[in-house]
């Protein structure tokens, strides 16, 4: 089995989808769930389900990437993940940390990109006057939500719709797109996945 590592910053729904999707003939298995925050929701899903946890917490770092990245790594690399799948991960990386794992480190988003890269993005959407929205998932390269694009999921946006509803919307579908990508990915087809 490829060995997958999952990056979380918060509730780790798509970190979820991801693990639940990883049994039976699936190519893939969960190695590690790393956070930047030892209140991520996240972690005690991953514990629950006998995944290994870990947290680097960003704060005492006040802002020095390079050190937060370097702490970042050594759980990581322990775990040695052959796939680094960012789920809901809200810090940048640098650089010198996505070329550690360049082509094999994947992140969702949830904008089409490469509409509304960034923070946001929902009530950006709205606003924009966009009939339109969704999410996908590409390949991590050093610049912010950029990379080849692995998959997108098109959702409608409504005429009632809050940035909250919206998100709710898009993420049911986050939830079908990450897995799906990923078992391609771990079966080495990169072509992209257009949901639904
Ligand atoms: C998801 O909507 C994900 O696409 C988004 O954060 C949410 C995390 O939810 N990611 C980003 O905005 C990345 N910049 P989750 O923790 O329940 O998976």
């Amino acid at each position: 089995h490829k060995r997958v590592a999952i990056l979380i910053s918060g509730g780790g729904s798509n970190m979820v989808s991801l693990v639940d999707s990883m049994t039976k003939d699936h190519p893939a298995r969960p190695c590690l769930v790393l956070s930047n925050d030892a209140q991520a929701g996240g972690l005690k899903k991953a514990a629950d389900r006998g995944i290994p946890t870990a947290v680097v917490d960003h704060r005492p770092f006040k802002g020095d990437r390079s050190a937060f990245e370097a702490e970042l790594l050594k759980p990581l690399q322990e775990a040695q993940p052959d796939i680094v799948c960012l789920a809901g991960f809200m810090r940048v990386l640098t650089a010198d940390f996505v070329s550690r794992f360049q082509g094999r480190m994947l992140n969702i988003h949830p904008s089409l990109l490469p509409k509304y890269k960034g923070l946001n993005t929902h009530a950006r959407a709205i606003q924009a006057g966009d009939s339109e929205h969704g999410c996908s998932v590409h390949e991590v390269t050093a610049a912010l939500d950029d990379g080849p694009i692995l998959g997108q999921a098109r959702v409608p946006i409504q005429a009632d719709d809050t940035p909250e509803s919206l998100a709710a919307r898009v993420l049911a579908w986050e939830h079908k797109l990450y897995p799906e990508v990923l078992r391609r990915f771990a079966e080495g087809n990169r072509s992209p996945v257009l949901l639904p």
